[in-house]
């Protein structure tokens, strides 16, 4: 035996599931996840997206059983995603009374009322050339951009929104929301703000669900550089002081560090953002047969809480509630 140094034993508080059990740091429960839904105009619509398998971009007329099957497993907060027919310079969709989001909020409250409905803040969706703001000369101008997501916010509240959810990256969203939704009587509606958002490759899959890869150029003049750390201190910071409820750190898995960095330096719920590219790795590696997916998708989320994590937006937010369940 050793006698210089102390011998210890980690290993007596591993001997059995009870024991691992008892001294458990991180767990995970339905309450902790919200599902993305993308809704399409038209009628019996299911289209499966190709880069994600097993998740749907769903017409209206879907919703019901959505969300019937979302609430029996126990899931109780979505996040909506639009795709219009119609696209325009200025992405109109986004904030007309009838926009694809405005109905699908109404629809789902109608169902379920106690269901938190959370609207994507954002125009990239609803603008031909697929960026998220306005174009002046092909720069995304942000100070008219604010205007529009102000009154996108704004509908999407009287639609019946629970929570907004600006990921627009303009400079002074939060603010601009604020007032807007403080000016039209929304003051107790909370934002959800994606503060720290970067130009990420792991976005792929979800451009081809919502029909918003840009048509020029790319994100990272207003999206953040994957290269950095106090900036997204800086960014988290901004948000805060201008009144965000709740910050969204995107992606999740490979930017970890910063869900940690994010948690230390603020004292609101922090939201982790299983993106599309994230989701799409793992289920072509379980579609292979390579890796067992519950247990390395339940490890995957138990990480990000580890990390800081209060909450977890993700595509698997349905399978993870029901073995949840049937555990
Ligand atoms: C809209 C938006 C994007 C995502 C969420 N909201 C796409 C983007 O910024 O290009 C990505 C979500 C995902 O990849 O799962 N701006």
């Amino acid at each position: 035996m050793v006698d210089n140094i102390t011998f210890r034993r980690h290993r007596r508080l591993r001997t059995s599931e009870a024991m691992r059990a008892l001294v458990r740091e991180t767990s995970l429960s339905a309450d902790d996840f919200i599902y993305p839904l993308f809704i399409v105009e038209g009628e019996n619509v299911k289209n499966e997206v190709t880069s994600m398998p097993g998740v749907f971009q769903i017409s209206l007329d879907y919703l019901e059983t959505e969300i019937e099957e979302l609430h029996q497993v126990g899931i109780r907060a979505v996040m909506l995603f639009g795709v219009p027919n119609e696209k325009d310079e200025v992405g109109t969709g986004a904030y007309i009374d009838e926009g694809i989001v405005q109905q699908a909020t109404k629809k789902i409250k109608a169902i379920h009322p106690e269901m938190l409905v959370i609207a994507d803040t954002c125009l990239c969706e609803y603008t031909s050339h697929g960026h998220c703001g306005v174009i002046h000369d092909e720069n995304i101008d942000n100070d008219e951009s604010l205007k529009l997501l102000a009154e996108t916010a704004v509908s999407q509240a009287k639609a019946g929104a629970d929570i907004i959810a600006p990921s627009n990256m303009m400079d002074g969203f939060v603010i601009a929301i604020r007032q807007a939704l403080d000016a039209a009587g929304f003051t107790t509606i909370p934002i959800m703000s994606y503060a720290v958002k970067y130009a990420s490759s792991f976005y792929g899959p979800f451009r081809d669900a919502a029909d918003s890869t840009p048509q020029f150029g790319d994100r990272k003049t207003y999206q953040m550089d994957p290269a950095n750390r106090r900036e997204a201190l800086k960014e988290a910071a901004t948000d805060v002081e201008e009144g965000a409820d709740m910050l969204i750190v995107k992606p999740a898995l490979a930017y970890l560090d910063i869900v940690r960095e994010v948690k230390n330096a603020t004292n609101i719920p922090i939201v982790a953002y299983n993106v599309s590219g994230e989701y799409a790795m793992v289920k072509a590696a379980a579609g292979n047969g390579w890796i067992d997916e519950k247990s390395l998708v339940m490890e995957m989320f138990t990480s990000m809480k580890r990390a800081g994590a209060d909450l977890i937006l993700t595509y698997y937010a349905k399978d993870v509630a029901t073995w949840l369940k049937n555990n």
